[in-house]
């Protein structure tokens, strides 16, 4: 049994990654964590809990976390997932009472608690994860690998050097990436290979559930920005993040060094990868290839298995 913690800033790519970790049979989810970054995070926390709730898995702890970034200010844009990050798509209310820790605060304390190590996945900023290791450091100790949607090999999406996760918050990701835990980048230079086809369409629009018909319409607004901003098809980045985690070599890793940028008002946020670097110097498992047939299919039986 794999126990696993979610950070996570849904957002709609989000969603999908956690009905397919919702839906995986062999993992226990000791709990998910809202953070700053796509939306606000109180918008983040609400609708993490009724994601939750709409895969009947309100028994999963939700917590609330960063406000801010550590260091840099925090200015919303909602033209990717929309004024509820969610593209409109509104969930039915979780009535679970609602939990009072920070986010940082119940990492520390999940992983201390649990009976095994744990596998921490971050779709969105670092800020709780950098928090949550300031908070505790020997944490760390206990977390097989931090498996983080975020950076590239390449270019950005928000800046050409800098991919939205890391550009809200590079001091984040240089906390985490000095910690020792085993990190795992999944970037853009893997994710931009995943996105559903017209037949995954075709299969969603044809899905009864909740969770299926809820995902049509999420991916449908997604989709449209896609296709308005001209940036191609829409990318399922943070599944392929929650898949590595779950089914480790769905993607292909390198060990490198990776540094991230936070001086440079041009390039902030970029990540910096050697992939020729010795071995005694490597701080991350970084991922250059995908299988993306697999991703899409596990993502697609996992949201049509609610
Ligand atoms: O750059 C893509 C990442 O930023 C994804 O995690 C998406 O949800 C946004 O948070
Ligand atoms: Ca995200």
């Amino acid at each position: 049994m794999r126990h696993v913690i979610l950070d996570c800033d849904p957002g709609i790519d989000d969603a999908l990654a956690i009905f397919t970790l919702l839906a995986e049979r062999d993992v226990e989810i000791l709990g998910m964590c809202a953070t700053v970054g796509n939306v606000p995070v109180d918008t983040g926390y609400h609708n993490l809990r009724n994601l939750a709730a709409l895969c009947g898995r309100s028994d999963i702890p939700v917590f609330r976390g960063a406000q801010l970034p550590l260091v840099r200010p925090y200015a919303f844009d909602p033209l990717v997932h929309g004024e509820d990050g969610l593209g409109g798509v509104a969930l039915p209310e979780s009535d679970v009472p609602h939990e009072v820790e920070h986010a940082a605060v119940a990492t520390c304390r999940l992983v201390r608690e649990a009976p095994g190590n744990v596998t921490w996945i971050a779709t969105g900023p670092l800020t709780n994860v950098a928090l949550a290791l300031r908070l505790d450091p020997t944490i760390g100790e206990k977390i097989d690998r931090l498996v983080v949607m975020g950076g590239s090999t390449a270019r950005g999406n928000v800046t050409p050097a800098a991919e939205f996760n890391v550009w809200v918050d590079a001091e984040a990701w240089r906390v985490a990436l000095s910690s020792g835990i085993r990190f795992t980048m999944v970037g853009l230079n893997v994710t931009h290979q995943v996105a559903c086809t017209l037949e995954d369409y075709a299969e969603i629009k044809r899905m009864r559930g909740k969770v299926g018909q809820a995902t049509n319409r999420m991916l449908s607004y997604y989709e449209a920005v896609y296709r308005r901003e001209g940036w191609g098809e829409a990318k399922l980045h943070d599944v392929v993040a929650v898949l590595e985690a779950v089914q480790p070599g769905i993607c292909g890793t390198v060990p490198c060094r990776v540094d991230v940028e936070t001086a440079s008002p041009l390039g902030y946020g970029q990540t910096l990868v050697n992939d020729r670097a010795a071995r005694e110097e490597a701080n991350c498992d970084v991922a250059m290839a995908v299988d993306a047939g697999a991703v899409r299919r596990r993502m697609l039986s996992a949201i049509a298995s609610f």
